[in-house]
């Protein structure tokens, strides 16, 4: 009985082949999730199943420590070095592999692009409304118990030690008024995004440059430019720097101009909430880079 189900499946994977000639072999992808999440989520099983399905290409979601909680409360660089000793131990990603992140989930991507060491390459990185510039005020939550916790640790005092040890949007919280606070005591984001003079990482953009594709797909956070790596001028709640006029990109700390430059990065705005991508923009945006070989 459960044999015959299976052969039926595999017809039905067989034909969607067909009817969406992919490259024979695409590389396998993984994704990671964002805050407030877990790999197994009912919405997450079937994004990964949906991407799996159109793309054609293997891929998994990539669970860290706990799922939910840890997506709180792990800080970022922790959850970067989970994600690194994973990569390297599947050996199905040793050619390469295609990155799909959601929300938080780019800090632990673009973390693993930038930092791990003899890690296997990512050739497309998709990311999903990612905080790439930081945010000015920490992520929504929906989750009464969590979200107090969250709410209490940050009343005391988001770039402190303290709470830059407990709670992962402290790595990415960017707060424009106070640029100093967030260059001493904000642990992650400074050093992903090579701001801190004297210390910047040339590897960073070496590895950020080698990416075959970049996509990016805005989204409601504060400011939604982040998700494009723009972000409040310095000192300033009300002027908003696109991209292009940042630091980040003017210097090439990361390399993101380079890889504009050679027609690399697609910057996509869509309608919709925070993480809600309609089919017909994976359709036209994300199906097609996971296809790719
Ligand atoms: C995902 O959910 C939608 C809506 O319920 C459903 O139509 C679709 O078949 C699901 N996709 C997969 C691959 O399970
Ligand atoms: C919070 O969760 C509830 C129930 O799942 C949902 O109806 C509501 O839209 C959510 N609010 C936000 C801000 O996500
Ligand atoms: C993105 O779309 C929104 C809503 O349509 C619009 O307000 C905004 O100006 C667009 N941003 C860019 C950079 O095109």
């Amino acid at each position: 009985m459960a044999a015959k189900v299976l052969v039926a499946i595999f017809v039905i994977f067989a034909s969607m082949f067909t009817v969406f000639p992919a490259s024979t072999n695409p590389l396998p992808f993984v994704l990671f999730h964002g805050i407030a999440d877990e790999c197994s989520s009912a919405r997450l099983q079937n994004f990964t199943a949906t991407l799996r399905k159109w793309s054609g290409a293997q891929g998994s979601c990539i669970e860290i420590g706990n799922g939910f909680m840890d997506s709180f409360f792990m800080p970022i660089e922790k959850q970067i070095e989970v994600a690194c000793k994973k990569v390297k131990s599947m050996k199905e990603l040793s050619a390469g592999y295609n990155l799909v992140a959601e929300s938080q989930g780019n800090m632990v991507g673009r973390g693993l692009i930038q930092t791990c060491d003899g890690g296997p390459p990512v050739k497309n990185y998709i990311a999903l409304a990612g905080p790439h510039a930081g945010v000015a005020s920490p992520p929504l939550c929906n989750e009464t118990q969590t979200c107090v916790l969250e709410a209490n640790l940050i009343r005391l005092g988001v770039y402190t030690k303290f709470v830059q040890e407990r709670l992962a949007p402290a790595g990415y919280i960017k707060i424009p008024t106070d640029i100093e606070g967030y260059m001493k005591g904000c642990v992650f984001l400074p050093r992903l995004n090579n701001e801190i003079s004297g210390q910047k990482n040339s590897l960073f953009k070496k590895r950020f440059s080698r990416l075959q594709n970049l996509f990016e797909q805005d989204q409601t956070l504060i400011p939604r430019e982040t998700s494009w790596f723009g972000h409040y001028e310095d000192g300033s709640w009300n002027k908003i720097l696109p991209v292009q006029q940042t630091k980040l990109y003017t210097e090439d700390r990361i390399g993101l101009r380079t890889l504009d430059k050679a027609g690399k990065v697609k910057f996509i705005n869509v309608t919709g909430d925070h993480l809600q991508i309609s089919f017909s923009d994976l359709q036209k945006h994300v199906f097609p880079y996971l296809r790719a070989n």
